[in-house]
């Protein structure tokens, strides 16, 4: 595959709404599929800014909309940093008034999976790898099997992708690196094949497959982007301002359902940590209060598409 396939673009686009003069930031800018809809619709008088943790991904992105750009496409401002960062990156830009838009489509994309270099997956050998910034996050897959604790490791596991099979496939992981450490991904991949009783060992699904996951989130400390990311881009907003978020982890859902919840309760909620908390001053409503899934048709064009979620919340519009 060439470049990654967006996910539900058509309900992003009508939540969001991009039209001319909108100010737009998509913060998980990948291979630009959701953002070229963007610059379509926004025209010369508005501004695209874009942001990936992952520079090999935002020049990809960048080129295509660079290409696709001409004379009516919108001002660009993209930048290889995490959307953790989004307002230093608007400081930066001078976009001191914030956002009408802003789109974060969480996880990894198809180009990260596919190249056996990134370390991202166990289908070819490669380096036990998974950073999305390998210049600037010094630590490894390959440092956390070789090095985390045997707990930490079935809590990762756990936690982070419903292993079943956690705690062997942890205890294994000690015995073997205690020979000699893991280097590659299909060493891993292997050694978590094994931890599976043997008629479960050649399914449709690599048992790898989950371990992988959890490594990749653990490694890149995703869950602590979306929770700190949310935030900041929330107070990114401009009055009116919408945010969409898209997950396809049930963790990340749950932090953007609590999260979103927190910023719109009228009164806290003990149960919430998030409640109350968010972004003081600023005041947000959710256009709508269930997630909205894709359609059967792209679940059958794009299985990866079915278990997104869209969540959105909206800053108020200052009233006086
Ligand atoms: C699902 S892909 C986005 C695909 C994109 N919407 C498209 O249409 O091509 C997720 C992207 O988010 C990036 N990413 C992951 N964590 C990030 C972070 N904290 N800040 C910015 N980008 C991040 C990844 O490098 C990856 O390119």
């Amino acid at each position: 595959m060439e470049f990654h396939e967006p996910v539900m673009v058509r309900e992003v686009l009508s939540v969001l709404r991009p039209g001319p003069l909108s100010r737009v930031v998509d913060g998980t800018l990948g291979t630009a599929g959701h953002a070229l809809e963007f610059a379509r619709l926004i025209g010369s008088q508005g501004i695209l800014v874009g942001l990936d943790r992952d520079p090999a991904m935002l020049a990809i992105g960048a080129r295509r909309l660079n290409e696709a750009k001409g004379k009516d496409g919108p001002r660009l401002h993209l930048v290889a940093r995490p959307y953790e960062e989004i307002c230093e990156v608007l400081q930066d830009a001078g976009m001191t008034e914030g956002v009408d838009a802003i789109l974060l489509d969480l996880g990894v994309n198809s180009l990260q999976l596919e190249n056996p270099e990134r370390g991202f997956a166990f289908s070819k050998e490669g380096p036990l790898d998974g950073r999305f910034n390998t210049e600037a996050q010094a630590t490894t897959m390959a440092d956390l099997v070789n090095n985390a604790s045997e707990r930490e490791l079935a809590d990762w596991l756990r936690d982070y992708a419903d292993e079943r099979l956690a705690r062997p496939i942890a205890r294994r992981i000690a015995a073997r690196r205690a020979l000699a450490p893991l280097r590659t991904t299909t060493e891993l991949a292997e050694l978590v094949r094994e931890a599976y009783p043997p008629a479960q060992r050649f399914g449709r699904i690599h048992p790898a497959t989950r371990t992988f996951q959890a490594l990749r989130i653990a490694v890149n400390d995703e869950m602590g982007s979306v929770e700190r990311g949310l935030k900041a881009c929330m107070s990114a907003l401009a009055p009116g301002g919408v945010l969409a978020s898209i997950s396809f982890h049930s963790i990340e859902d749950r932090i953007t359902k609590r999260i979103f919840q927190g910023a719109t309760d009228a009164k806290p909620d003990p149960s919430n940590p998030y409640s109350a908390t968010t972004t003081e001053g600023l005041e947000f409503e959710l256009p709508f209060r269930r997630p909205i899934a894709c359609t059967a048709e792209e679940a059958e064009s794009n299985p990866r598409a079915r278990s997104a979620k869209l969540r959105a919340i909206r800053r108020m519009e200052v009233t006086s």
